[in-house]
């Protein structure tokens, strides 16, 4: 598999990417590195249909057929590597009524053993109805081990790991860490079956060290610590009311402030960039628009990949694609696929219906 991969890239090396259409450059890129092309990310799982970063919510994308199970990477207390995204557990579980005193501390607070105490699958039950099941109630946060178990738990799906370390300055250490659990279990064998993320510059230098040969994709964003933004007013000087209204009119300084953060990719040796999108219906997850055409054909010009988040609707994937993105972070695997025209056998409520959900 290796010499297959070192041979790819040495035939693709010699290849004149510049020679190819923009949609051509990203495709040859992506096969290069091993990744589909385009991508199907599950962000935090299908977590549209199911808690976010739970069992129900990975076992769904793998069965619908994600080509990665998207995790936020943090640290238990007792040194045990987590899929959560949050800085605490207060949005989604029950650690308010477990830890009164704790409720606002990290998940660096929590031991291992306090955090499987939590209840991960009711918040869901609350806040989407439409969606609740009763199986939900009592989810437990998954192990990285766990989300590798469910990655190879069906032979007939293979989804990969596209793993970001989250606030890595909190855990000193995780990249190493996170190199010896992938290799444990053999994941560093298969050229692309994970893809590293970071919006920390410093925590991809270190991936870089650690795992040279795996794919590695530089988040970005615009606003603090980020991509410096063309007005310098803030949401709260801005009088609006809605954050993704204020968010959709972000724009970058200028062309110049945007490449510089596609060098700091190149500079880290990542493969790509996430940038994120600005969501037709907004809500909370919709961002800056950094996935406009004239940024996609920069990024391919610059030899790197662009992996857009987080969009989940028809009119945004076909927007997304239209400016020349090669993988889309979904929380709507399922809708995804069939975009492509890859649907699942079953549906979303079928599959979770048959995995005892
Ligand atoms: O990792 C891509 C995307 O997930 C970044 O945003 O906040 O959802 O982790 P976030
Ligand atoms: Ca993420």
């Amino acid at each position: 598999m290796l010499l297959e991969g070192i041979r790819r890239y040495c035939c693709l090396a010699l290849l004149p990417l510049a020679g190819l259409s923009d949609a051509g450059q990203g495709k040859a890129l992506a096969h290069l590195q091993g990744i589909a092309h385009p991508a199907v990310i599950a962000h935090r799982g299908a977590s549209f249909d199911a808690p976010e970063s739970t069992a129900p919510a990975y076992l769904l994308a793998r069965e619908l057929g994600a080509d990665y199970l998207e995790l936020d990477l943090q640290r238990s207390r007792d040194g045990v590597l987590v899929a959560v995204h949050d800085d605490t557990l207060l949005r989604t579980s029950d650690v308010a009524q477990r830890f009164p005193e704790r409720k606002n501390s990290p998940v660096s607070a929590f031991t291992l053993a306090e955090l499987k105490l939590l209840d991960v699958g009711s918040w869901f039950n609350k806040a989407y109805p439409e969606r609740a099941r009763s199986r939900f109630v009592g989810l437990k946060i998954q192990t990285l081990d766990e989300v590798i178990d469910i990655a190879e738990g069906d032979p007939r799906k293979q989804p990969g790991l596209y793993i970001e370390t989250k606030k890595p300055r909190l855990f000193p250490g995780i990249e190493a860490q996170l190199k010896a659990r992938l290799q444990a279990r053999g994941w560093l064998e298969q050229p692309g079956r994970v893809v590293l993320q970071s919006f920390d510059r410093s925590s991809l230098a270190l991936l870089q060290q650690e795992m040279p040969q795996v794919p590695r994709v530089l988040l970005l964003w615009i606003g603090d610590g980020g991509i410096e933004p063309a007005s310098k007013q803030t949401f709260a000087q801005s009088g609006e009311s809605d954050k993704a209204a204020f968010y959709a009119r972000q724009q970058p300084e200028s062309q110049a402030e945007f490449e510089r953060w596609l060098d700091y990719a190149k500079a880290t040796g990542a493969i790509g960039v996430g940038p994120s999108a600005a969501r037709s219906a907004g809500g909370a997850q919709s961002y800056a628009d950094l996935a406009q055409p004239w940024m996609n054909r920069l990024s391919h010009d610059k030899q790197l990949l662009v992996h857009v988040y987080t969009v989940d609707e028809e009119v945004d994937f076909a927007k997304v694609m239209a400016a020349g993105v090669d993988g889309i972070f979904t929380n709507r695997s399922g809708n995804l696929l069939r975009h492509f025209s890859r649907p699942a056998a079953l549906n979303e409520v079928q599959i979770l219906d048959e995995q005892g959900y």
